[in-house]
């Protein structure tokens, strides 16, 4: 099979299209046909040799992936050699074939067509986990979403509507019409805005419930000057640095908490549970339309480089998707 391999860490023309070996199924696994996957920031980092991929991941990019059931291992139940499906990976989603551990693998939802399916697994898995598992958004409260414009930012403003949570964006002014469209009330130009100043006015001076934070360092003080009393802070991305100060009177006066997570990391029960969460509570949204993959482009998964460059730009509004067939 082809697989889009690493031969030296570097910009996006250090992703080389090649012949590599067939996976095989191991136990508790399925190998899925690609039919696309996506493009996520870790993969960036990935193709720079910041971001290996974990012991026993597939050393290719892809954190995602759809298509369609090619082979089964020994103790998988419940899936069927040619069914569509979509899954969360570990790597190995930019390539023609993938080994999957049968936990990550989810039906492709009611209404989704299988290629826009790629654009899902990432971002239902990480949105879900953060905002509604760990951080409880709940009915009426107030969602920032940092980078709303982002694939995790146009997910989690769809989810946070849908479960009727005021959903506040920070995003380049040329995103906040889609963004918009999506469901979220306010949106802030953090170039032109404080966005501390501006969540305030918009909550009535309560601040956020719950706050979606892929920036890090260089946005946590002003994360936690933006938080309502109960507060909770999830960062899951270090775009503005992973180092700073944090003011721990400014949490505890509010009864604030402030958490962070990774999913790629996580042992894969965490991962199966998540994906069972997933299956079992966004599916049902996507099926009814509350939520929908957002899609900024396709492009043919050879032509990676290319999709790189565009996210790299952040000239994109959702995902880039990557195509086989
Ligand atoms: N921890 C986890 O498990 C996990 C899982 C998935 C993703 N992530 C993280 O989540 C983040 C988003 O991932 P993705 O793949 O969806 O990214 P993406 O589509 O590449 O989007 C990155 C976004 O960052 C925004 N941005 C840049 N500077 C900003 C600033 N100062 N304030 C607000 N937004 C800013 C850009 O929007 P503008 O054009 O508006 O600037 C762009 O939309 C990444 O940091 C990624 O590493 C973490």
């Amino acid at each position: 099979m082809h697989a889009m391999t690493i031969p030296e860490p570097g910009g996006p023309d250090a992703l080389v299209w090649a012949e590599v070996p067939d996976p095989e199924p191991g136990p508790g696994e399925v190998v899925v046909h690609v039919r696309a996957s996506a493009v996520n920031r870790a993969d960036l980092l990935q193709r720079q040799g910041h971001y290996p991929p974990p012991p026993g991941a597939p050393a290719y990019p892809g954190l995602e992936c759809s298509g369609v059931v090619g082979a089964i291992g020994p103790d998988v139940t419940g899936w069927a050699v040619g069914q569509e499906v979509c899954a969360l990976l570990a790597g190995g989603g930019y390539a023609e074939r993938v080994a999957v551990p049968a936990g990550q693998l989810l039906p492709v939802p009611a209404g989704v067509d299988l290629v826009e399916a790629a654009a899902l697994p990432e971002v239902a898995c990480t949105v879900w986990s953060n905002v509604v598992r760990l951080a409880g958004l709940a009915k009426g409260e107030t969602l920032l979403v940092q980078g709303g414009g982002s694939g995790i930012g146009t997910f989690a403003v769809q989810l946070g509507t849908a479960l009727g949570a005021t959903v506040v964006v920070t995003a380049r002014a040329a995103k906040h019409e889609r963004l918009r469209e999506l469901g979220a009330t306010h949106a802030i130009d953090y170039r032109e805005q404080d966005f501390v100043e501006e969540v305030r006015r918009v909550t009535d001076g309560r601040g956020a419930d719950v706050i979606l934070d892929i920036m890090g360092a260089s946005y946590l003080a002003r994360n936690v000057a933006a938080l309502a009393t109960g507060g909770r802070l999830v960062v899951i991305g270090m775009q503005g640095g992973r180092k700073a100060e944090l003011d721990l009177g400014a949490l505890l006066a509010k009864r604030a908490s402030v958490a962070a997570t990774a999913l790629r990391s996580r042992p894969l029960a965490e991962k199966a549970a998540i994906v069972a969460g997933v299956r079992d509570q966004v599916w049902p949204l996507v099926a009814a339309g509350a939520v929908r993959p957002v899609v900024d482009r396709r492009l043919p998964m050879p032509e990676a480089a290319e999709a790189h460059r565009l996210v790299e730009s952040n000239d994109h509004v959702g995902k880039v998707l990557l195509t086989l067939g």
